[in-house]
């Protein structure tokens, strides 16, 4: 871990560093926080791991629950193909990012069924009444997201299963009823909610269709199914092994 630490401090440090040193030549205009003394070095060092942190695990897993269900629901592939090459033909590809229905479809339900942070975790500070609950100080709540979306009686029958239809008019037509529209919550809610949630379902778009348009993907014969929490992003625990064809 100490070692670990150091690497990370290291390495945001020598960017932080080059920075600044373009900041003092003109090269780029300084940050108002860090000149007002607002944000320390070691706030800024923070800043950094949590973004880093928080967004590359959790879309890089995104991206490959993606591939493995499109190897398994090929029709699904196919569909999403489709519309990559129909609406990214286009000279405007960055406007046409928002008419991937389809593929918007897809992420949201690969999100339901394997949610990259599959479970969020709260310190109840004081006591604290919650519907029927008292929580006293201390309580450490874990909200396990993973659970909620493969509720029956929020989802219906077909839970377990990949439906990217059911996303069709929104997330919040999705579930049974409209009173449980909360029960879908990927990148979290309330005041702590993503900040990355809209950057990071862009950038795995933009990755998802650049693959779609050169390859298709099957999953290998030596694939093997066994998402595992690594702590805590629900990862496939052999990784996921695909094979690609060029188109
Ligand atoms: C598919 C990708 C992503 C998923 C599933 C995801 C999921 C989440 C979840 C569930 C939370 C809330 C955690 C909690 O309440 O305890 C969260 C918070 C956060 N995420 Fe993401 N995230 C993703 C991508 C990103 C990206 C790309 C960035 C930054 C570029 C990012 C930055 C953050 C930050 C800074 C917070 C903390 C916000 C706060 O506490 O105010 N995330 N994310």
């Amino acid at each position: 871990m100490k070692r670990a630490y150091k690497e990370i401090q290291e390495a945001i440090q020598g960017i932080i560093n080059k920075r600044e040193k373009a900041m003092r030549t003109g090269e780029i205009v300084s940050n108002d926080d860090l000149k007002n003394g607002m944000m320390t070095l070691e706030d800024v060092i923070e800043e950094c791991k949590l973004f880093y942190f928080a967004g590359q695990e959790t879309t890089s897993t995104l991206l490959v629950w993606t591939m493995v269900l499109l190897s398994k629901y090929p029709a699904w592939q196919e569909r999403a193909r489709h519309e990559v090459l129909h609406v990214l033909g286009t000279d405007n590809e960055s406007s046409a990012l928002g008419q991937l229905k389809t593929m918007t479809m897809i992420m949201h339900e690969v999100m339901r069924l394997y949610p990259p942070v599959m479970q969020m975790t709260r310190a109840v500070e004081r006591d604290t009444k919650m519907g029927d609950f008292v929580l006293p100080a201390g309580t450490q709540l874990a909200l396990p997201t993973i659970l909620v979306h493969k509720d029956p009686e929020i989802w219906g029958d077909d839970v377990a299963e990949f439906r990217p239809e059911r996303f069709a008019d929104g997330v919040s037509k999705a579930t049974r009823s409209h009173n449980q529209q909360g029960a879908y919550f990927p990148f979290g809610w309330g005041p702590r909610i993503c900040i990355g949630q809209n950057f990071a379902l862009m950038e795995a778009k933009i990755a998802l269709a650049i693959i779609l348009k050169r390859f298709s993907f099957e999953l290998s014969p030596s694939y093997v199914h066994a998402p595992s929490p690594e702590a805590p992003i629900l990862q496939p625990q052999f990784g996921a092994r695909l094979i690609l064809h060029k188109l």
